[in-house]
């Protein structure tokens, strides 16, 4: 079978309550509109959606502080994960980022299978921030990336 046709987009308004639905099925904390609004008015953010066949299936947020690109949120839909929707969206980020020298972000301490996606992209553990959940520890995880290279 062919596979379905992936675009990558900007996010815009008109996306939130396709992305917020997305939101309300993979993560525990889902934002409220009000927080992605916010996020979306942030001049140092950029927040892409992933669609298949014409529905919004995954969204990233980043932001750039300086040479970093630091990840705020990134979903995929349970029934397309593991087809790269996931690495496609970090790597339309970063291409969209100019001058970024490295990845930074948090993710839960028991989130086993966003740890390994990240670790199969050359993500490194650089600390932990205890109980950053509240009801769970953060890990730091950092990729120095190079204008040059492809890094995933
Ligand atoms: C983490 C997440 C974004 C990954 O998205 P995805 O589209 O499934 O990831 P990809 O298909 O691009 O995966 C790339 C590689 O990462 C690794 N990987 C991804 N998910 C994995 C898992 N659950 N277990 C082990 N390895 C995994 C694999 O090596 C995979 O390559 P392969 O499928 O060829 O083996 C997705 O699982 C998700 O939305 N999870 C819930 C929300 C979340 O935890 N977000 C992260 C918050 S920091």
């Amino acid at each position: 079978m062919a596979s379905p046709v992936v675009a990558v987009r900007e996010m815009t308004l008109e996306d939130l309550p396709a992305v917020m639905e997305v939101d309300g099925r993979c993560m525990s904390a889902p934002w409220s509109a009000g927080v992605w609004r916010g996020e979306l008015a942030s001049p140092l953010g950029l927040h892409l959606v992933a669609e298949v066949e014409g529905r919004v299936v995954a969204q990233i947020g980043t932001k750039r502080i300086l040479d970093e690109l630091h990840v705020t949120t990134l979903a995929v839909l349970p029934e397309h994960r593991r087809h790269g929707l996931g690495r496609a969206l970090l790597r339309a980020a970063l291409e969209r980022t100019e001058g970024a020298r490295r990845v930074v972000l948090e993710v839960r301490s028991r989130n086993e299978g966003a740890i390994l996606f990240y670790r199969s992209l050359g993500f490194a553990a650089v600390g932990t921030r205890p109980r950053y959940y509240g009801d769970d520890d953060a890990l730091v995880m950092s990729l120095d990336v190079s204008p040059q290279e492809e890094r995933f």
